[in-house]
């Protein structure tokens, strides 16, 4: 059987992102658990805010087609988001929505959701640990038909989570890392 192909999206940009560092020990974790794991920066897919009369006008963008295309070339993906407001930030709202529009030949609009695994974390600087982002997320994936697996991570205090090496320091963090990376992989190996 081919390798376990898993793309890691962190939804920040910023430079010191505390949720890129969680995408990037849970990259860490899903190679150790066996998965051949992509991460990207949405940084090098940069879009437009959605406009139906600009795809009207121009189609979708390259770039939403590109990633939808990385998506479909994986068979799990984790989204780490920040939480803006009590929900998620515009960036990965935007992305999801240009990406929901894109269709591929032979293929029905929405395809890349229903096809594929999807796990979900955040980081926040505050107890919640972005609970209420994590909420909005999974609700919006669910309506693109995606099956979003039951473990999350909301990463409380994230200023204080890492050690000096940028690894999670607090137990609680490393088990519920290594339940959610476990989890997107069993599902990811019975939607492959
Ligand atoms: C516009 C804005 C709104 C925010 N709203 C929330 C919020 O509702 N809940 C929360 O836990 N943190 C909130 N924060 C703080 C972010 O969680 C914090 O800046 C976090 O570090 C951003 O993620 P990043 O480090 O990956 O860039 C907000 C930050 C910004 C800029």
């Amino acid at each position: 059987m081919s390798a376990l192909k898993i793309l890691v999206i962190p939804g920040s940009l910023r430079t010191g992102s505390l949720n890129a560092k969680l995408a990037a020990v849970a990259a860490q974790e899903l190679v150790r658990q066996g998965a051949d794991v992509t991460r990207i920066s949405l940084a090098d897919f940069p879009l437009p805010i959605y406009d139906g009369d600009l795809q009207a006008k121009s189609g979708v963008p390259k770039n939403a087609v590109n990633l939808k295309r990385m998506v479909s070339a994986h068979h799990g993906v984790l989204i780490v988001t920040p939480e803006y407001n009590s929900s998620v930030p515009a960036l990965v709202k935007n992305t999801i929505d240009w990406m929901s529009r894109v269709q591929d030949q032979h293929e029905a609009r929405g395809e890349v959701f229903r096809d594929r695994a999807f796990a979900i974390a955040a980081a926040s600087g505050n107890r919640l640990g972005g609970t209420r982002a994590l909420a909005a997320l999974r609700l919006i994936l669910t309506a693109c038909h995606a099956t979003v697996i039951p473990n999350q991570l909301a990463l409380s205090f994230a200023e204080h989570a890492y050690d000096d090496m940028d690894q999670l320091k607090h137990h609680a963090d490393v088990d519920a890392m290594q339940a959610m990376t476990r989890q997107l992989i069993d599902f990811s190996q019975h939607m492959m």
